[in-house]
């Protein structure tokens, strides 16, 4: 049996991100307000109470994205190059990845997330299932600059299948999401055949989006109030989450969905050398999840480099979905 080989490249800057964190919450309340990467909400627990998210009846995304894999994972496969090697970004528990190996099974799978030691649990145990697969894990933080290490094989070796499920695209504004595939249509390389499969979620009915994001059980209000306490453990703030409430709301003009953390009185919140008072209803945005039509969102590949793409949705017509996947070539 093979074992797969694991490689760190991310290696968090304190200050950097304590910089980062800082500025976002010293922002004035005009024009934007205080705000925070999405990417803060993953410390250990809220990756996993967004494990929990995607079992929620309300958060249809993860269970329609598992659907449409199911009813045209064939169709999918045979889109996916022979010997190609599959690029898995921000692979989490590698269960996406893992339901389409019934359909191919890639010449080497490489799973891609923030931190490695998330992936050496699901890699390992992938890999007894698939003895004979090569396996990379890599942890790399691809939000700004997807720059993939040498491990992952040369551009020019294999055709490269990149894959980028759960609509994580709809975290990055437009102008990042062709900047972002931009860089994916560069890392899919030279090899004809090569392409991305991605999920993107649809626009839809401003009351099943919400719902989606502020769930009667109130785990999407624990997952962003959770973003309080890796705050403070990474600034040496004292963010009470007690005093803050979680807001979910569709912004139909920009198609987004955004998450606020909002005051429940009038603070102050301090840190070492810093404070800031923030007044009752003052809010900290805290994530956007923009939503897609499929003309759209072909078009932002199309800008982007790639093909005419191909799209499978959970509905008879594609404009009834609610969810879409699509394959676009490089
Ligand atoms: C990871 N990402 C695609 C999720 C989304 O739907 O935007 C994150 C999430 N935020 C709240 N619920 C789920």
């Amino acid at each position: 049996m093979k074992t797969p080989q694991f490689i760190q490249i991310h290696h968090m800057q304190l200050e950097a991100v304590r910089q980062e964190l800082l500025q976002g919450l010293t922002a004035n309340p005009q024009p934007g307000g205080a705000s925070t990467s999405p990417k803060f909400l993953y410390d250990a627990l809220g990756s996993r109470v967004f494990e929990a998210i995607t079992e929620l009846p309300e958060y249809y995304p993860t269970r329609t994205e598992a659907a449409i894999f199911e009813a045209h994972g064939g169709a999918m496969a045979q889109r996916v190059p022979a010997g190609a090697t599959l690029i898995d970004l921000g692979a989490g528990n590698c269960n996406k990845a893992a339901s389409l190996f019934d359909r191919f099974i890639p010449a080497r799978y490489v799973a891609v997330d923030i931190s490695v030691e998330f992936l050496r649990n699901a890699l390992n145990c992938l890999q007894r299932q698939y003895p004979a697969l090569d396996m990379v894990g890599v942890g790399l933080d691809f939000s700004q600059t997807l720059n993939l290490p040498p491990e992952v094989g040369a551009p020019d070796a294999a055709p490269r299948v990149l894959f980028y499920p759960g609509s994580s695209i709809g975290n990055f504004t437009p102008t990042e999401a062709l900047a972002f595939l931009r860089q994916v249509h560069q890392a899919c390389g030279p090899v004809a055949g090569g392409g991305l499969l991605i999920g993107v979620d649809l626009i839809k009915d401003s009351a099943e989006l919400e719902a989606a994001y502020d769930d009667a059980l109130g785990v999407t209000a624990a997952f962003n109030r959770n973003l309080l306490s890796h705050i403070n453990r990474l600034v040496g703030s004292d963010l009470r989450l007690a005093d803050w409430g979680h807001v979910a709301l569709y912004n139909t003009d920009e198609s987004r969905i955004e998450m606020h953390l909002a005051a429940h009185r009038d603070l102050t919140v301090h840190w070492p050398g810093g404070q800031r008072t923030f007044a009752q209803g003052e809010r900290i945005h805290t994530e956007n999840s923009y939503k897609w039509t499929i003309d759209g969102f072909s078009q932002l590949l199309r800008e982007a480099g790639f093909g005419q793409a191909v799209t499978w949705t959970d509905a008879a017509t594609p404009e009834q979905g609610r969810f879409a996947v699509l394959w676009a070539s490089a």
